[in-house]
């Protein structure tokens, strides 16, 4: 549920900066030193005790009032003479003329263009290499206050923006996401607004959300003339434009750290125990039965660059890529043969046609063989796209109806954030058996799981071989991107307190949208306390299955973004003891589920 209400806490830490900020200036003014207020060590001690305390800072009255309007004249002449072109332009990359053109305004509102403050390529006026100047100097000298801030190596382009009115808007988005490379060198966002005058009920207010939950708003911050607005530019800052109902002025700068390409190597991606990065900008995507096979239509976000995707196609997958190489979606396919795929910039949709040449191949001979000699396999593309799809949307509304818990049992708990005891569970995703009558895609589901059994169990290098197996529950599982994780453990021993009766674990995986970034791994270990392991990504459609009597012991590594599975067990039925059924109830068998 979205909160409206704007967080009490940072209401009260703004407004005191605020009037800190207005009574430096009167303070200076009396000196003559009017303009230059905020670079007095108090006032910049001050900003930079803000900027640190609150991850974003509000500073009205950065330009003289003339200064303001000058700029604010200049952006609309330059929008006025056709220079700010619809969605698509990315960290000062101008596309051709044509690219402008097909933009899609209904999707992105606004209309931006690149510059620098020369002469040639700003003829509008002074008052952008002003501005520029300053913000230069502001940054510099905020180093002091901010050590963090001498990371900045230099600019980007100043992106001028005009949201212009009828509901434009921007969605929910980081600035850098730490992967796309035109982006991930995005240190601090500043951004200054231009608009004469502002009413309640304008719009184009910026709203920010907390870093530790993206749904959880701090400030909608109203966009006055010459107020300028510094908040950084990675996961701490989740922000949305909210639909402008009036024209609404814009530079935006962003001081980059170029320095970070060598520290990557050294640190993991993504900090332990950190919240995560924005999983805004998901692609909108759906199969549709056609005549002759299958249509996927992916639809880009509205923060993305309006080319072409990049289509990567295996006999089991299909790979989206945006033209600038990052992962979009990973899906199973729903049948195998030619794809045709269209792309149309204007919609901004790509359409690939998969002709239903032939099915999809038995993979079940592959799994036996990584079973019998690695004692886990993996199967790509076991749930077809559709089935996937639907799948994923019965657990998602399963969690919504309330039915998916954290478990109560000595090791599972909520996250560390939440918990009022302080302590680390070992597990925190929210699950649940479904008990009952399945619906009919989890039926799908277990019995392909029961197809690939049959032949698992013919197989006589399996331990698996000829044994009398029982189905367990499907259990429906999300990891919470928000570090959600499972450390190390076994499903199952022979022996002690583990003694359950399982002996083989599938996994199928939902997630479409996978990146590295979400992290999320099943990390599959030879010890329970080796350092290294198979590291498994939890893709659309993947089925993973190992044999789990005191072997591999295995984690899941902290989720970024929401991470689903439905897990099935199978259980050796001439060794069930009172245990098998401490979560699950009941068991079928194999050939009893149909
Ligand atoms: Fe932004
Ligand atoms: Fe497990």
């Amino acid at each position: 549920m979205v909160s409206e209400k704007q967080s009490r806490e940072d209401v009260v830490a703004d407004t005191a900066f605020a009037a800190a900020c207005t009574e430096f200036q009167k303070y200076y003014a009396l000196y003559g030193k009017e303009e230059w207020w905020w670079i007095m060590d108090d006032s910049m001690d001050a900003i930079g005790a803000q900027l640190n305390k609150q991850g974003y800072c509000i500073i009205d009255g950065f330009l003289t009032a003339d200064q303001a309007q000058q700029l604010h004249k200049e952006v609309a002449e330059c929008h006025a003479e056709g220079r700010l072109e619809g969605g698509g332009l990315v960290n000062g990359k101008l596309p051709s003329s044509d690219d402008a053109k097909y933009a899609d305004r209904a999707t992105r509102g606004d209309v931006i263009g690149w510059f620098d403050s020369t002469e040639d390529e700003w003829p509008h006026g002074r008052g952008l290499e002003g501005y520029l100047l300053k913000l230069g100097t502001l940054v510099s000298e905020l180093q002091r206050p901010v050590p963090h801030l001498a990371k900045i190596t230099s600019r980007s382009k100043a992106m001028a923006a005009c949201y212009p009115g009828g509901g434009a808007r921007y969605v929910k988005h980081v600035d850098n996401d730490g992967k796309h490379p035109l982006c991930k060198t995005r240190l601090l966002t500043a951004l200054i607004y231009l608009n004469g005058s502002w009413h309640q009920g304008d719009g184009g207010e910026l709203a920010i959300f907390r870093a530790e939950d993206e749904h959880s708003l701090r400030r909608t911050v109203p966009p006055l003339q010459n107020r300028l607005l510094l908040f950084w530019s990675d996961w701490r800052t989740p922000h949305e434009v909210r639909p402008a109902q009036k024209p609404r002025y814009s530079v935006t700068v962003w001081l980059l750290d170029n320095t970070q390409k060598v520290e990557e190597t050294a640190q993991p991606a993504i900090p332990a125990n950190l919240p995560p990065p924005s999983t805004a900008g998901e692609c909108d995507y759906e199969w549709q039965q056609a005549a002759t096979g299958w249509d996927l239509k992916v639809r880009l976000p509205e923060d993305m660059a309006a080319e072409c995707p990049v289509l990567d196609i295996s006999d089991v997958q299909v790979r989206v890529a945006s033209s600038s190489g990052e992962p979009l979606l990973c899906l199973p396919l729903p049948c195998c043969g030619d794809a045709v795929p269209k792309w149309s910039r204007k919609r901004r949709q790509l359409t690939v046609h998969f002709s239903d040449l032939r099915c999809l191949a038995d993979s079940a001979g592959q799994f036996a063989a990584q079973l019998a000699s690695q004692g886990w396999g993996v199967i790509d593309g076991f749930l077809p796209g559709p089935e996937a799809d639907e799948l994923r949307q019965f657990v998602l509304a399963e969690r919504a109806a309330g039915k998916l818990q954290t478990g109560r049992n000595a090791h599972e708990g909520p996250r560390k954030a939440d918990n009022a005891e302080g302590k680390s569970p070992m597990k925190n995703d929210e699950y649940n058996f479904l008990e009952g009558d399945p619906p009919a895609v989890l039926r799908g589901l277990t019995r392909r799981c029961n197809q690939l059994l049959a032949k698992l169990l013919v197989a006589d290098q399996l331990p698996l071989h000829g044994k009398n197996l029982l189905q367990g529950h499907p259990m429906l599982a999300i990891y919470p991107g928000t570090g959600a994780a499972y450390g190390r453990h076994l499903d199952s021993t022979v022996g002690g307190r583990g003694a359950n009766g399982r002996v083989l674990t599938l996994v199928l995986y939902l997630n479409p949208f996978w990146k590295a970034s979400h992290g999320g791994c099943l990390k599959l270990l030879q010890e329970l306390a080796d350092k290294d392991g198979i590291e498994l990504e939890p893709l659309h459609g993947r089925l993973v299955g190992f044999l789990c009597q005191d072997q591999n012991p295995h984690e899941v590594l902290p989720c970024w973004a929401d991470r689903v599975a439905v897990t099935v067990w199978y259980y050796d039925g001439d060794r069930l003891t009172e245990r098998c059924l401490g979560d699950e109830g009941s068991l079928v068998g194999v050939f009893e589920g149909g």
